[in-house]
């Protein structure tokens, strides 16, 4: 037991691991912070629907945050990231798991009224199959369901993609109007989608990221008009034109493009200093 808790935060030879400690940090960070801010009553004057938007927030952060480790780990040239994809990933799922929690406590945990409105409401259906789907992802990430399932484990892994559908689906459907943080949840889930479908030697190079991050950026701003063209009333080309116009607002496609920019900096900037480092 004691040593499967150390485990969090140790590598496989039982030395203490500072990325992975840091990785526990952070994952336990928000839920630690709601609860401070929930005692002190610090959730404004709705806090349980502050509480549902926060923890809701924080499964999509995780969930993106496991899925870019491998990239993160390819592109940094950084092995040690590898262990992070797990706790992200259980992270997400404990986040759902309180994010439905939450909801079941707003219902005045009536199971009768809980179960109907999650068969009535077709956001909270899919939300609920994704919540399914990410327990049981977290459950068989350990190393002895990994040998377990041998192959069939990463079939079984490669549910996250249509589980990070359903989700975001979700976010969507729950936002109503402003969709704009789907939309770049939604772009940055592209990213990761359309790298791992890139060739193996492409994956790592930085000319091949500038079209895959203009490729994302049309494709989050063509998410955002098919939203509004076929979810609202609203004009989508004008949604569509304001991508164009960046003195007007910043739009979430044109975020994704910064964010692009930001991790092609990160990478030069390690690849620079790997580089420094070997030479000296
Ligand atoms: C993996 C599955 C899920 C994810 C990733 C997720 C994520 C989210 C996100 C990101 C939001 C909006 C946060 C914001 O606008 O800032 C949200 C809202 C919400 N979610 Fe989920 N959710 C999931 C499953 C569920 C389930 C199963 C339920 C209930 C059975 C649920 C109930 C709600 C409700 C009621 C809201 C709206 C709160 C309000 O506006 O009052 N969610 N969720």
């Amino acid at each position: 037991m004691w040593n499967s808790i150390a485990g969090l935060w140790q590598d496989r030879a039982g030395r203490f691991e500072r990325l992975k400690a840091a990785a526990l940090v952070m994952a336990v960070f928000p839920a630690l912070l709601l609860g401070v801010r929930a005692v002190i009553g610090g959730l404004g004057s709705r806090p349980i629907t502050e509480a549902t938007l926060n923890t809701g927030d924080w499964v999509i952060r995780f969930f993106l945050l496991s899925l870019a480790v491998t990239p993160g780990r390819a592109l940094l040239d950084a092995p040690k990231l590898v262990p992070l994809r797990r706790i992200f990933g259980v992270a997400a799922a404990c986040y759902a798991v309180l994010h439905v929690l939450i909801y079941a406590y707003d219902q005045k945990w009536n199971l009768g009224t809980i179960v109907t409105e999650i068969l009535q409401r077709f956001y909270l259906t899919i939300g609920f199959v994704a919540v399914l789907g990410l327990v049981v992802l977290a459950i068989t990430s350990t190393d002895g369901w990994q040998r377990t399932l041998r192959h069939r484990w990463k079939q079984l892994h490669r549910l996250i993609w249509p589980i990070g559908v359903l989700a975001l689906l979700h976010y969507f459907l729950q936002s109503k109007i402003n969709v704009a943080g789907a939309v770049f949840d939604t772009g940055l889930f592209l990213f990761l989608l359309i790298w791992r479908q890139t060739p193996r030697r492409w994956q790592t190079s930085i000319p091949a990221m500038v079209p895959l991050i203009l490729l994302v950026w049309i494709g989050t701003a063509l998410v955002e008009f098919a939203w509004y063209a076929l979810g609202t009333k609203l004009d989508p080309w004008r949604v569509l034109r304001a991508n164009l116009d960046i003195l007007y607002t910043v739009r979430p496609a044109e975020e994704i493009l910064i964010a692009g920019a930001a991790m092609l900096l990160v990478v030069l900037v390690r690849r620079w200093w790997k580089q420094r480092l070997a030479r000296a």
